[in-house]
């Protein structure tokens, strides 16, 4: 089954998506711990303490032996500590030797089909195609996905799909069709799953209904 991650570092948001049952993991990146302007550390720390899933989190160095660094300092953090590298020739060194260590990498900033399989030669677990920004400039984000998808079948690599930079639900329904292993969504998408105008009115009816029924 699809897994469910929530794309953001709103703390409130991750409660509220945990309790309803479906929260598999959380992915972040620094745009999304600037936006709560909360200190990193303190974010993190809620985020671990909230889910018992993957929970990725980014480097911030863009040179390989930095990146190797932090990311072992950020795997160390917790077991569910994923680490975030960036899709470039650095970040395919920092994947090679990190994922040779035992860390689990999700490569983020992936945008086509070749970068996936390099991604996932270097030894990641998760890539991350950005399909939003595709869509954002005219290129179906989506054929990205039916690419990989297709290719990931054809070996036995253990890396997954997650696919990532999700703006709606109807990129869910297509990525699930695809078989893309996970989807991370920004909370309001994820609200906008649970609704249909057809439930509000039939739950009225019901409601309504109910207060008729002798008792
Ligand atoms: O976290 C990575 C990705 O999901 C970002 O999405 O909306 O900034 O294109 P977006």
């Amino acid at each position: 089954m699809v897994k469910i991650f929530l794309d953001t570092a709103n703390i409130d948001e991750i409660r509220e998506a945990a309790s309803w049952g479906v929260l598999d993991g959380v992915t972040t990146n620094p745009t999304l711990v600037a936006k709560t302007g909360r200190k990193w550390s303190e974010v993190i720390q809620d985020i671990l303490a909230l889910v018992d899933g993957p929970i990725s989190l980014e480097v911030t160095t863009t040179q390989a032996e930095e990146m190797i660094k932090q990311g072992r300092q950020l795997a160390k953090l917790h077991k569910n500590v994923v680490v975030k590298i960036q899709m470039t020739t650095e970040g395919l060194k920092a994947i090679k030797a990190l994922s040779t260590e035992g860390v689990r990498i999700n490569t983020t900033l992936i945008f086509s089909a070749n970068q996936a399989i390099l991604a996932a030669k270097a030894g990641a677990k998760y890539v991350s195609p950005f399909i939003g920004r595709l869509d954002d400039m005219g290129q179906e984000g989506m054929q990205v996905i039916r690419e990989i998808a297709e290719i990931f079948r054809n070996y036995d690599w253990d890396c997954e799909i997650l696919v990532a930079s999700i703006r709606h639900p109807l990129h869910v329904i297509e990525a699930a069709k695809l078989g893309a292993d996970i989807v991370t969504l920004p909370f309001d998408v994820l609200k906008k799953m649970t609704q249909h105008a057809l439930t509000d009115v039939g739950l009225k009816r019901f409601v309504d209904d109910w207060q008729k029924v002798p008792k």
